[in-house]
C-alpha cells in the first residue's frame, strides 16, 4: 500500500480529485467504483470544478456504487442514490445507462445482489475503487466479521454504524437496519483502491490498517493489505495515533 499523507481534508480531496480526473482522462471508458458518506463529498465538489473548468468527459466512464440502503426510495434525500446524483452525477456528462448503485428496493434482493456482482463483471471489472473506512474498519458495508471471499450481498447493519450515520437522519429510528454492499472479494477484484481517511475518528483504525498484522476478518480493512495496488490519502487528524512515533508528513511504501 502507498501511504499519501496530507495536511488537511481539503489537500486530501484535491489529489484524489486529480488522481480520478487523471484516470478518466487517460481512459474514457474507466469503469469507476464510487463511495459515498462524508468523507468523498469535496473530492466530488473538486471534480466537477474540473469537469466544468477542464472539460474532463464522463460520458463513456461507467460507475458502480459500493452500496445502498434497503428500504430507501431513490429520491429518499438519505438514499445513496439521491446522494450521488446531488453530489456529483447531474453536474457532469455522465450517461444515466452507465451509472450503477445497487437497488435497495429491489422486490427480490438475493437475485439484485447476484445481478449487480454480474454487471460489474460484465463490464470487465472495475478499474479504480474508491473507499472510505468506517471507524470500525468497515469497507462498503462490509462489518466485522463479514468474510473475505464475499461477493455483492445483504448485510445488518452494526449499532455502530446506524449511530454514525444517524448524522444525515433526522431520528436514529430512521437509519435502515440493512443494506447491500459489494462484498469484500469484489471490491478486492478492482485492479486499483483509492483509499481517503479523514479525521481523528479515523485515526484508530488507520493505525490498525497500517499496522503489521495479518489480515482478519474482525478488521475488513485489513484486507487492503494484500490488494497489488491501494493508494492511501490521509489527512494529520486520521494520522493522530500513527505520527505519534513520526515526524513530518511524506509519502512512502508500506
Ligand atoms: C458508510 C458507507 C461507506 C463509507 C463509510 C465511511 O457507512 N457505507 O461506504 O465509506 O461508512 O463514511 P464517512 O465517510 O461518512 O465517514
Amino acid at each position: 500500500m502507498k501511504l499519501i499523507e496530507v495536511t488537511d481534508h481539503e489537500e486530501m480531496s484535491s489529489i484524489a480529485s486529480s488522481y480520478i480526473s487523471n484516470r478518466v482522462r487517460k481512459n474514457s471508458h474507466l469503469n469507476l467504483g464510487l463511495a459515498t458518506g462524508g468523507t468523498p463529498k469535496r473530492t466530488y465538489e473538486l471534480l466537477i470544478n474540473d469537469y466544468k473548468n477542464n472539460g474532463t468527459s464522463y460520458s463513456y466512464v461507467t460507475t458502480f456504487n459500493l452500496d445502498e440502503y434497503i428500504g430507501l426510495p431513490k429520491e429518499d434525500v438519505n438514499s445513496y442514490h439521491y446522494y450521488m446524483n446531488q453530489h456529483l452525477f447531474k453536474y457532469i456528462n455522465i450517461d444515466q445507462k452507465r451509472i450503477f448503485i445497487p437497488d435497495g428496493l429491489s422486490q427480490n434482493i438475493e437475485l439484485e445482489c447476484k445481478e449487480y456482482e454480474e454487471r460489474i463483471n460484465a463490464h470487465g471489472g472495475i478499474d479504480l475503487q474508491l473507499l472510505g473506512i468506517g471507524a470500525n474498519g468497515h469497507i462498503g458495508f462490509n462489518e466485522p466479521g463479514t468474510s473475505f471471499q464475499s461477493d455483492t450481498h445483504v448485510v445488518e447493519l452494526t449499532p455502530s454504524t446506524r449511530i454514525a450515520n444517524a448524522r444525515f437522519f433526522d431520528f436514529i429510528e430512521n437509519v435502515p437496519t440493512h443494506a447491500v454492499t459489494m462484498g469484500i472479494a469484489s471490491i478486492m477484484a478492482s485492479k486499483e483502491i483509492l483509499l481517503l481517511v479523514s479525521g481523528e475518528e479515523k485515526s484508530q483504525a488507520l493505525k490498525r490498517l497500517l499496522s503489521a498484522d495479518d489480515p482478519t476478518e474482525s478488521f475488513p480493512a485489513s484486507i487492503l493489505k494484500t490488494h497489488p495496488c491501494v493508494t492511501i490519502i490521509a489527512d494529520t487528524k486520521a494520522l493522530k495515533d500513527l505520527n505519534q512515533i513520526k515526524a513530518s508528513p511524506t509519502n512512502h511504501m508500506i
